[in-house]
Parts: structure tokens; C-alpha cells; sequence
């Protein structure tokens, strides 16, 4: 399966995209997990993408449309792949169409996690994130490392992503409404839109999310 997962920043997407990844045993791509690893590497694509990322700006297309396709084209993607934060504008998605399109190939859904905007920024204000890997995600309160600042999955250090502080966090909503929203009705027009709550437990959600995909898939 391809599939996009959209949602506004904090909506769940990463932790939702970690779960469905696994049981539908696709990868799980993240543009914003690729450019985080670039900068602590210290890349010259981590270098370029860090003060977008930093001020709450999208990174420019020219950039994050070559680095995305490259990781989409690795061996482990040839089945289909869940793309978490990519597209984020309607030039992206229109390239993606157009990549796929290429090569005969098509998206099969794409699911939009509704939340309310109070929640996302609770969600935000407690994240913590590990400094070996950013997809192992964590919250202070409704997901709880078993050892403060210390990552479950890997022992690295727990810490808060320097977008995640309240201006940038209002600065990324309105750059979603603006940017990302309009894909939705992109999508729309082409019939993949599959929408849920992402609200409640993180295991209802991805229970909802595959009930989701599946009558979308029969219908
Ligand atoms: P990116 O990393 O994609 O950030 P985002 O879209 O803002 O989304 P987040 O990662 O903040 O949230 P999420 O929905 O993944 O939530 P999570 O699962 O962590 O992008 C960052 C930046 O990179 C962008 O601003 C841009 O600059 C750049 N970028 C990336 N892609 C780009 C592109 N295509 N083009 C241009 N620029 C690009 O969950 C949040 C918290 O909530 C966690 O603490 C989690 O534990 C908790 N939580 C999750 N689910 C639940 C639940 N059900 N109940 C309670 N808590 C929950
Ligand atoms: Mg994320």
C-alpha cells in the first residue's frame, strides 16, 4: 500500500505512522525524521534545511522533493511505503503524483488525523524526543518514559525539539492551514481521502486508522 499521512504538527502522525507501518509491513518515511537525522549529522542538506525548520518554515521544495523521491526508490519501499509529513503543499503533491504516475503506480489512501487545535499544542508542550533517533517519541504525561529522559527503546537522552517551543509551534499551525490543508482537497478530488479522530487512547486511534484503510480499500 501507499499511503500519506496527513494531520496537523502534533497530531500523532509519527507515533500513528510507527504502529500502521509495522502492521501493514511498510516503511515509514518521514521527511521531518529525515532532515533531523541530516543535522545532527551535520550535512550539507541538514545544514540548509535547519533554519526552516528552526523558524517553523517549510523547507524548499527544491530540497525536500529530491530527498524525499530518493528514499522512496530504496529497495525496502518497492511494495508501497506510509509517507508521514510529505507532501506538505500542493506542489509537492502534484510531483508525487507525478513520480508515481512515471512509474505506473498510484497512492492507495490518504489519512487525514482530525484533532483539535487545544489538543495538538498539549501534545506539542510535552513531547520529548530521543537524540538517537527522533521517531522514538515520547510525552511527558500520556506517554511516559519508564525512566526520565532516558529513551525505552534505546537508552539515548530524551529531549524537546527546539521547534516545539510555543511561537514556532503557532507559527507551523498557521503554516499548516495555509500550506499543508490544501492538499486535503487535492486529495479529495482524487477520492483518497480517508478521515479520523485522532483523538483517544493511541492504540483506539490505530485501531480506527486500519478499519479506516480497510473499508477504503474494499469500497
Ligand atoms: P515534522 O517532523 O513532520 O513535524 P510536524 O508535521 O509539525 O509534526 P510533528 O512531528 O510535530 O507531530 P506528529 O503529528 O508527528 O506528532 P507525534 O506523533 O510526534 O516536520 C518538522 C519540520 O520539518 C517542518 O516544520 C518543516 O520545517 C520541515 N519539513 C518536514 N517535512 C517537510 C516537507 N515535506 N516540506 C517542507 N518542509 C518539511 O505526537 C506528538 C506528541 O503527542 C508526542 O509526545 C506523542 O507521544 C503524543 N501523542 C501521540 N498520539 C497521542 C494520543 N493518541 N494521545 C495522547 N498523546 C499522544
Ligand atoms: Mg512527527
Amino acid at each position: 500500500m501507499r499511503i500519506v499521512l496527513v494531520g496537523p504538527p502534533g497530531a500523532g502522525k509519527g507515533t500513528q505512522a510507527a504502529y500502521l507501518a509495522k502492521n501493514l509491513s511498510i516503511p515509514h518515511i518521514s521527511t521531518g525524521d529525515l532532515f533531523r537525522a541530516n543535522i545532527s549529522q551535520g550535512t550539507p542538506l541538514g545544514k540548509q534545511a535547519k533554519q526552516f525548520i528552526d523558524g517553523g518554515e517549510l523547507v524548499p521544495d527544491e530540497v525536500t522533493i529530491g530527498m524525499a523521491r530518493d528514499r522512496m526508490t530504496q529497495s525496502d519501499a518497492v511494495n508501497g511505503f506510509l509517507l508521514d509529513g510529505f507532501p506538505r503543499n500542493v506542489t509537492q503533491a502534484k510531483a508525487l503524483d507525478a513520480s508515481l504516475g512515471a512509474d505506473g503506480l498510484a497512492l492507495d489512501a490518504v489519512l487525514d488525523l482530525e484533532v483539535p487545535e487545544d489538543e495538538v499544542v498539549k501534545r506539542i508542550a510535552g513531547r520529548r524526543i530521543c537524540r538517537n533517533d527522533s521517531a522514538h517519541v515520547f510525552h511527558v504525561s500520556y506517554n511516559p518514559p519508564k525512566t526520565e529522559g532516558v529513551c525505552d527503546v534505546c537508552g539515548g537522552e530524551l529531549y524537546q525539539r527546539p521547534d516545539d517551543d510555543e511561537e514556532t509551534v503557532r507559527k507551523r499551525l498557521e503554516v499548516y492551514h495555509r500550506e499543508t490543508e490544501p492538499i486535503i482537497d487535492h486529495y479529495r478530488g482524487q477520492g483518497l481521502v480517508v478521515t479520523i479522530s485522532a483523538l483517544g487512547k493511541v492504540t483506539d486511534v490505530t485501531e480506527r486508522a486500519m478499519e479506516a484503510l480497510k473499508r477504503d480499500a474494499a469500497a
